[in-house]
C-alpha cells in the first residue's frame, strides 16, 4: 500500500509542560526513562527549555517555556500538561510537506533547517486534531546525540521494559471520529485497521466509538475516539472538556515483559487502574491457558484480551496531570494485534467510577 509522506517512525513525542525539570524526573524515577539531551538558556535557547526522555526506542520531549510570549505558554493555559507534537521521521521532508498539503493538510510550519555543529536536520510541520501537530523530520545523516540544539545530557534511569510506542489514540469532539480517521487515510495514507461502535465500548452509563488507523506495516497506530451518547457523560467528554479541545488521551507503550514492567513501575509509585477483582474469576474461563500466572496477573491488576491470533496483556495509568487527560497503557502482545475488547466495558467501568469520584460522571 502506498506511503505517500515516506513515514519511517514515530522520532518522538513533544509534551509542554508547566515544569519539563520536575517532569523528566518523574518519567525517569517513575517509569524508567533516561535522559540523553537537553537544551535551554546554557545551550542558547532563550525561551524554550527541553529535556529528551529515552526507552528502548520510545522518545520523549518535556518542553517548557522561559517566558510568557512563547507559544508553549498558551498551550499549556489552554491544555494544561499535554501533547504537542507526534513527531514522525520522513525521507524527505520537503517531499512529505507538499504531498501532505496538496492531500488537504493544513501546514504549522514550512520546510526549514534546524542546524549546529553535527550537521542538519529538515523539519516541517503540519496541523491534526485540536492543537496537536505532526512534525515532519528527515535526518540527513545528522550525527549529534538527539536534533540540532540539543547538548548530550545523560542522566540513567533504571530501564523498565518499555520497548516502543506501540499506539496514540486522539480524543476528538462529538461527529468529528470520521473526518480524522479520512485525514489520516488521505494525507497519511492509513487504512482502517479496526473500528468499535458504542455496542462494542458501552457501559451501563457512558459510550464511545473508536476508529484505529494504521500505515500498512502496523508500526504506526493511531486510534481516533469520540464520545457517543450515554445517560450520563462520557469519558471522552470529560477529557475534552479538561483539554479544552481534542488531543492525545493516551500513549500506549509495548513491553517485553509485562509482569516485570508493572510490578516495576507500581514499586515506583505509577498509580494505575483497578478493575473488580471479580474480572479474575472468570478471566481463566474467557481466555483460557496463559504463559503467565494468574495469581501474578491479578495482584497486579492486569487485564488480557485474546483473539484468533493470540493474547494480550495490558493496564491502564490514572491520568498523570490533575486534569484528567493523559494516561498511559502498558501492553505487551503475545500474537494479538488487537486493543483489548475484552477488557473495554470492565474498564470502563473502572474509569467512570473515577469519574464519579471527581464528580464529572
Ligand atoms: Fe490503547
Amino acid at each position: 500500500m502506498e506511503n505517500p509522506l515516506q513515514i519511517k517512525r514515530i522520532h518522538h513525542v513533544e509534551f509542554f509542560v508547566g515544569n519539563a525539570r520536575q517532569a523528566s524526573f518523574f518519567y525517569r524515577k517513575a517509569f524508567g526513562f533516561s535522559q540523553v539531551a537537553y537544551r535551554g538558556q546554557e545551550t542558547g535557547s532563550r525561551d524554550l527549555a527541553s529535556y529528551v526522555l529515552q526507552q528502548g526506542k520510545a522518545n520523549f520531549v518535556l518542553s517548557t517555556p522561559l517566558t510568557p510570549a512563547h507559544p508553549a505558554a498558551e498551550h499549556i493555559k489552554r491544555h494544561g500538561d499535554g501533547i504537542r507534537d507526534i513527531a514522525l521521521e520522513v525521507a524527505d521532508t520537503d517531499l512529505a510537506f507538499e504531498q501532505a498539503l496538496s492531500r488537504g493538510a493544513e501546514a504549522a510550519e514550512a520546510p526549514h533547517d534546524l542546524k549546529d555543529e553535527f550537521g542538519v536536520v529538515r523539519r516541517a510541520a503540519i496541523r491534526t486534531y485540536g492543537d496537536t501537530i505532526h512534525s515532519l523530520l528527515s535526518r540527513r545523516g545528522y550525527k549529534g546525540s538527539f536534533l540540532p540544539g540539543y547538548a548530550e545530557q545523560r542522566i540513567e534511569g533504571e530501564d523498565a521494559g518499555i520497548l516502543r510506542i506501540d499506539h496514540m489514540v486522539g480524543n476528538v469532539e462529538l461527529g468529528q471520529m470520521n473526518r480524522w480517521a479520512e485525514y489520516y487515510s488521505k494525507i497519511f495514507g492509513f487504512h482502517r485497521y479496526i473500528s468499535f461502535d458504542d455496542k462494542d465500548i458501552s457501559t451501563e452509563y457512558s459510550a464511545l466509538m473508536s476508529i484505529v488507523m494504521s500505515d500498512d506495516s502496523y508500526s504506526v497506530k493511531f486510534p481516533i475516539n469520540e464520545p457517543a451518547a450515554g445517560k450520563r457523560k462520557s469519558q471522552i467528554d470529560e477529557y475534552l472538556e479538561a483539554y479544552q479541545g481534542a488531543g492525545v488521551q493516551h500513549i500506549a507503550l509495548q513491553v517485553k515483559d509485562v509482569l516485570a514492567t508493572v510490578d516495576k513501575l507500581q514499586r515506583n509509585g505509577v498509580p494505575f487502574l483497578r478493575v473488580p477483582d471479580s474480572y479474575y474469576d472468570i478471566l481463566r474461563d474467557r481466555v483460557g491457558e496463559l504463559e503467565e500466572p494468574l495469581e501474578e496477573i491479578k495482584r497486579l491488576g492486569i487485564l488480557v484480551d485474546k483473539d484468533e491470533e493470540g493474547y494480550l496483556l495490558q493496564i491502564f495509568t490514572r491520568p498523570v496531570e490533575d486534569r484528567p487527560t493523559v494516561f498511559y497503557e502498558i501492553i505487551q502482545r503475545k500474537g494479538s494485534r488487537g486493543f483489548g475488547k475484552g477488557n473495554f466495558r470492565a474498564l470502563f467501568e473502572a474509569i467512570e467510577l473515577e469519574q464519579a469520584r471527581r464528580g464529572n460522571l
